[in-house]
């Protein structure tokens, strides 16, 4: 499973890049706006951080704007991968710029039917939301296992990147039900990390090496 980075803040890029274990970056016009600058010049930053996917969310609901901002987005630079809403337009806009080889990312899926569309559509990626179905009461991650079967069933090529993701253990199931993407939080990320047990192994291990070799003077 690909790793993504749900952020547009350049430091949290450039910490989860050296970790060396950030295949990608998801944004969208709420990440970007909270960053304060234009969308073009945020994506090329973060396109010269991390080598991998970033997605670029155009603004636009109408069609003919959809296709217009998604081919400006596609020129910043080649591994933009243009978002677009789940909606008719951005489902007619989808098949269109996947038509002239431009990759796209159908945003805001909710239902299994909505993810039919986007495969349909030529999607390179479709994002169903995990967290924001748990936020009203539903199993968000029975979305994305739906969704798996679905694709399996027909051999679609569309990838499944489970968006909205809020925990480690979002992750995990995400990892378990086979989506190809798991896109989530700086947070999330370096939580990932974490166990007590590993914490207090490292440190009896230091102290026992410390405790034979130092107070002898060498190193090892
Ligand atoms: C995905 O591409 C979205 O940007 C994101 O995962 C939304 O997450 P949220 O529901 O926590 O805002």
């Amino acid at each position: 499973m690909k790793i993504f980075l749900d952020t547009a803040n350049l430091d949290e890029l450039r910490t989860g890049a050296a970790w060396g274990i950030v295949d990608g970056v998801t944004t969208n016009p709420t990440l970007i706006a909270r960053e304060g600058k234009p969308i073009e010049e945020q994506i090329a930053r973060i396109c010269e951080i991390v080598n991998g996917d970033i997605s670029a969310e155009v603004v636009a609901t109408d069609f003919e704007g959809m296709v217009r901002e998604g081919k400006a987005l596609a020129k910043i630079h080649p591994n933009v991968v243009v978002k677009l809403p789940l909606i008719r337009d951005g489902i007619r806009a989808c098949k269109a710029l996947s038509g002239d080889g431009i990759r796209t990312n159908v945003t805001l899926c909710f239902t299994p039917a909505q993810a039919l569309l986007a495969a349909k559509a030529g999607a390179y990626i479709v994002s169903p939301f995990v967290g924001r179905l748990d936020d009203i009461g539903q199993t968000g991650m029975d979305l994305i296992r739906s969704i798996m079967v679905i694709y399996e069933n027909y051999g679609f090529s569309t990838q499944v990147l489970a968006a909205s993701l809020r925990s480690p253990l979002h992750v995990v199931e995400a990892a378990e039900a086979g989506a190809h993407i798991a896109t989530m939080p700086f947070k999330t990320l370096d939580q990932l990390f974490n166990h007590p047990l590993t914490d207090k192994g490292l440190e009896q291990f230091l102290k026992d090496h410390a405790r034979t070799f130092s107070e002898a003077g060498a190193v090892r």
